[in-house]
């Protein structure tokens, strides 16, 4: 179980965006794994963010994986856009998807690791099917659409579920929570079976990125040694 790798992913949405290039540089510094990108359209969620533009740009500023996260409808239209762009992986919403099998086989065709999002009144029985075409569940412990709110505690539930269903099937599949991952919340999550970790105001609303992302890979570290299942 402790070999188990705990990946930090900040998400730039709490960044600083006049100076998006040096905050990136900064928690990749800071010892961040994975840099979490929020693509929201004003459609599918109520905020708008970034296009692969941006993308690009910050693909060129930093070697860690950039994880897309599509808060978009019709998001098979711009698969390729964020490929192009540099993206590491794209994760998808079920919600937003109503051919997700071909989505998902879509982003992997392109050569990036794909993964489905479920939001928290979406049940994880809705992969059932595709899990062994996945890369990575997310699973949301706010509703998408901002930064900064508090974690819905049937979360753990939901990440506990899912990660005995993939137990079960003697299927690992890394499972990333967005939402509310802070020094509070970050064992429980850790414990219940989540090994990819994004947290936007947790580390850039602090003060010591390092300080911040070492202490929340501890206490994941420590929930992840507490866990009942096999893997
Ligand atoms: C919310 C986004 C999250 C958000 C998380 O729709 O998907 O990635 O940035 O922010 P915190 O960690 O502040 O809850
Ligand atoms: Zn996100």
């Amino acid at each position: 179980m402790n070999d188990i790798k705990i990946r930090i992913a900040p998400s730039i949405l709490s960044a600083d965006f006049g100076r998006l290039a040096e905050e990136v540089r900064s928690v990749e510094m800071a010892g961040a794994d994975v840099i979490h990108i929020d693509v929201m359209d004003g459609h599918f969620v109520p905020n708008i963010t970034i296009g692969p533009m941006v993308v690009k740009a910050l693909h060129s500023v930093t070697k860690l994986p950039l994880d897309v996260h599509l808060m978009i409808e019709f998001p098979d239209r711009y698969i390729e856009a964020f490929a192009q762009a540099g993206a590491s992986w794209i994760t998808v919403h079920v919600e937003a998807c109503t051919h997700i099998h071909r989505t998902i086989n879509a982003i992997k065709a392109l050569g990036v690791k794909a993964g489905a999002v479920l939001n928290p009144a979406t049940s994880p029985s809705t992969l059932e099917y595709i899990l062994a075409d996945l890369d990575m569940v997310l699973i949301m412990s706010v509703n998408p659409g901002f930064g900064g709110q508090h974690f819905i505690p049937s979360s753990l539930g939901k990440i506990r579920h899912l990660r005995k269903l993939l137990a079960s099937l003697n299927h690992y599949v890394p499972i990333e929570v967005d939402g509310g991952v802070n020094f509070y919340t970050i064992e429980d999550v850790a414990s219940a079976g989540a090994d990819i970790f994004v947290a936007g105001s947790a580390v850039f609303g602090s003060q010591d990125y390092a300080a911040t992302i070492k202490k929340l890979k501890e206490l994941g570290r420590k929930g992840i040694n507490e866990r009942d299942v096999s893997f």
